[in-house]
């Protein structure tokens, strides 16, 4: 048979998911895989309902329906203080995740540099070997997650083509500072790049930590590929919305990608939606105090137990520190606490370009009861792995 495609033996399959089958297999709580066990607001699930008995089953047009653009051009407008034009400035995707293959296929050709911060969320490996550009990785260094401005320089002076910025960031928590951000934006002025983000958890954000949009800075809306999702903001992970904003000329690449990609998102998905980007502010609050209430809950467990962690100043991970436990490997952890404390989380090594075993990530958007029986599970991990290091 002819071989195939020789990217595919380029990376694996995700370690996330891999982990996430283990769980299933043992009946472990899954806190590895980041997607919420609530439901999605009540109103959002009724408008679904009634667009479905609706007419509305046919292709929507390719870069988002009319009626979706003019909300999420709104909504994001108002919390980016930006004007985004719903007519030339955006394209609907199936999940962000689309959305930075597109902005990736659209200002990379084969053998661009694109600078990556590690640890990373695993999707942009593959995005660059898909799209045939080159990660440069700059370190985000624990337990901070702080990066030094002259690696960075040092990145983009090497003819990086693009800058990924993924703020709120999973895996580490980290919410870039304004004074940060502008040194970035400083630094890709002078260099010449792109910026693509992800600003999937632009709404789960701790006080007194605040979300800036890299495109909002002075002068950046110009190079600046804004991606994200309704994924996170609405516990819609399924229903794969996202979208890129960004000037005319890179939109109009981008929809010419989108279109041979997957023509679209789903139609009446697009339409249903439509009610929970005219939610009004109150709602982005109560899902911040709501999460920051999961946050404490846990972060209180892990402290009672006595796991180290850095407190995650938006998104919801966190990435615990093992290295007092004595295991070879990250992996071998995960496996073994899958096993005998019946509780998933991923090997933190797969989000570092750098050897990093000494880390795990949990991830806690649950309701407080699997959070509870997680805890209770997890209190059990220092003896045990004590019983099993004698
Ligand atoms: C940083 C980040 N970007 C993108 C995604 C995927 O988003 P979507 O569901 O919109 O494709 C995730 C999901 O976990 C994520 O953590």
């Amino acid at each position: 048979m002819p071989e195939l495609n020789k990217k595919i033996n380029n990376f694996s399959d995700s370690v996330i998911r891999r982990m996430t089958r283990i769980a299933n297999k043992y009946d472990a709580i899954n806190l590895s895989q980041g997607f919420p066990d609530f439901d999605p607001p009540v109103e959002l699930k009724e408008s679904l309902r009634e667009v479905a008995a609706g007419s509305m089953h046919q292709y929507a047009v390719t870069w988002g329906a009319p009626n979706f653009r003019k909300a999420l051009a709104e909504k994001q407008s108002k919390f980016m203080d930006l004007e985004i034009d719903p007519e030339k400035e955006v394209v609907v995707t199936c999940g962000s995740t689309e959305a930075m293959m597109v902005a990736m296929m659209t200002v990379c050709s084969p053998g661009d540099k694109v600078v990556v911060f590690s640890p990373f969320y695993e999707n942009y490996a593959a995005d660059a070997i898909l799209s045939g550009a080159e990660p440069i990785y700059v370190n985000l260094r624990p337990p901070e997650f702080n990066f030094d401005s002259k690696e960075l320089e040092q990145a983009l002076k090497a003819g990086a083509k693009a800058l990924i910025l993924c703020n709120p960031s999973n895996p580490s928590g980290k919410v870039f500072s304004r004074k940060e951000l502008e040194i970035i934006s400083e630094l890709v002025e002078k260099y010449d790049a792109f910026v693509i983000t992800d600003e999937v958890y632009e709404h789960i954000v701790y006080p007194p930590h605040q979300h800036t949009y890299f495109a909002s800075l002075p002068g950046m809306f110009k190079r600046t590929i804004s991606c994200s999702s309704l994924s996170k903001t609405y516990s819609i992970t399924g229903w794969r919305l996202g979208y890129l904003i960004a000037p005319e000329e890179i939109i109009d690449g981008a929809r010419q990608i989108h279109d041979f990609l997957t023509v679209g998102a789903a139609a009446p998905l697009q339409e249903a939606a439509v009610t929970a980007l005219n939610f009004d502010d109150k709602y982005y609050q109560e899902l911040e105090q709501r999460y920051k209430e999961k946050r404490d809950f846990f972060l209180k467990g892990l402290d009672e137990i006595g796991l180290k962690y850095t407190e995650p100043q938006g998104a919801y991970y966190i990435l615990v520190d093992i290295s007092e436990f004595n295991f070879d490997s990250d992996l071998e952890f995960c496996e073994w606490m899958i096993k005998e404390i019946g509780v998933a989380a991923v090997p933190g090594s797969s989000f570092f370009k750098e050897d990093v075993q000494h880390l795990i990530r949990f991830h806690f958007a649950k309701t407080e009861a699997t959070l509870e029986k997680a805890l209770s599970r997890l209190e059990k991990l220092p003896e045990k792995v004590r019983q099993r290091n004698i």
